[in-house]
């Protein structure tokens, strides 16, 4: 971890401490509160909890410490998308997706915004540079796209949105602030869905969206108030809970993958493999210069969907579930989610396990493979 993620990992730990008054408490309160003591003057402090909320304004904190921009926190990763979408597009506007990204993020352009009078067009992430950007009024990014873990050179695409006066918004969910700050980068927005690592105990939807521009920021808190896009109090708590230790997760997943990747790699049973910190793999010279680490998803590819099945239903350490970033290993086999992917893709989120002990069961359910081979 970069000197500047160790410094902003240090200060979120200790974030709320210039507020503190003698018994304040140090962990953050949970206000659970639709209604706040509001005479007179209706401005300046919280009033309806539609409109606010200090446990909000808590975790909005520490994403944007970690982000470095003020954030809007919505009550899901796909509510923060929808706020962007809504917010910054109207009814004539071109928009750029990526074609291997996570599938919602066009299904809602496709379903909603399209029908509103919005187009679309969508590239492949791995050649996003490629046709430019004039016309587009919003381009988004993935970046390593879910799941295929393709990556496009951020600071250029952002130069060449910016040429053709387009905004770029960036889906930083596959990394985290700790694994790559796409507005240091050149994005104009980042959203993401903080149910994943953010998080991280997997029992809790959540989102934000982040942007060093005081008026998107102030557009896209409207949006959240009129259209009660709100997230609850004990979610954002408990979001504030997992940001604590978010460094410490993701080190340690980040730090597994890059010691299972090549081992996966080496196996019999594996017949691709993708993984943004294996030398040869066509992400990686990019991933070095954008990305602090290479994350802690694998795509790996096996001979059969049956194969794909067994394998992650058979490994006492993976749990076999959709989502990733939670403590616990889990994988997905993606054609069940209909992305265009050959039918042994599995998509596997490294976890907290301690590496050996995780490597051990998923060498065993990819030997038991190999063996009916
Ligand atoms: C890259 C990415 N963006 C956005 C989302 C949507 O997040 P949520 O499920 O919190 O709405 C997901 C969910 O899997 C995702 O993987």
């Amino acid at each position: 971890m970069s000197e500047n993620s160790k410094s902003r990992a240090a200060r979120l730990i200790h974030h709320r401490r210039d507020t503190f008054k003698l018994g304040s408490p140090v962990p953050v309160p949970l206000v659970m509160a639709s209604v706040f003591h509001a005479p007179g003057d209706a401005t300046g402090y919280d009033q309806y909890g539609r409109f606010s909320n200090p446990t909000w304004a808590a975790v909005e904190d520490l994403l944007g410490l970690l982000d470095g921009a003020p954030a809007v926190a919505f009550p899901s990763g796909m509510a923060a998308i929808a706020a962007v979408y809504f917010t910054m597009l109207k009814s004539g506007d071109r928009v750029l997706l990526p074609a291997d990204g996570y599938h919602t993020t066009r299904l809602l352009m496709e379903r909603y915004l399209c029908k509103l009078g919005v187009s679309m067009d969508v590239r492949p992430t791995a050649s996003f540079m490629d046709g430019g950007f004039e016309g587009y009024r919003l381009v988004f990014l993935e970046s390593p796209s879910n799941p295929t873990l393709d990556i496009c050179d951020i600071p250029a695409v952002a130069a060449a949105i910016h040429a053709a006066n387009g905004i770029l918004v960036v889906d930083n969910t596959t990394m985290t602030p700790f694994g790559q700050r796409p507005l240091d980068l050149g994005a104009d927005i980042v959203v993401a869905a903080d149910t994943k690592a953010p998080n991280g105990h997997s029992d809790v939807l959540f989102g934000h969206v982040a942007s060093r521009d005081p008026q998107i920021i102030a557009d896209i808190r409207d949006w959240r108030q009129t259209s009660g896009a709100i997230p609850g109090p004990f979610e954002a708590w408990l979001v504030h809970r997992g940001l604590e230790t978010l460094d410490v997760r993701f080190e340690r997943m980040c730090n597994s993958a890059e010691i299972i990747a090549p081992r996966l790699k080496a196996h019999r049973a594996v017949q691709a493999i993708r993984y943004p910190g294996l030398p040869d793999d066509p992400s990686h010279n990019l991933a070095s210069t954008q990305m602090e680490r290479f994350g802690f998803l694998i795509s790996l590819t096996l001979a059969s969907e049956q194969e794909a099945e067994d394998f992650i239903n058979n490994c006492a350490f993976i749990q076999p579930a959709t989502s990733f970033g939670g403590v616990h290993s889990s994988a997905e086999r993606r054609t069940r989610r209909g992305d265009a992917v050959p039918p042994g893709f599995v998509r596997l989120a490294v976890g907290c396990e301690p590496v050996e002990e995780l490597w051990t069961a998923i060498e065993a359910s990819l030997d038991r493979l190999a063996a009916r081979a």
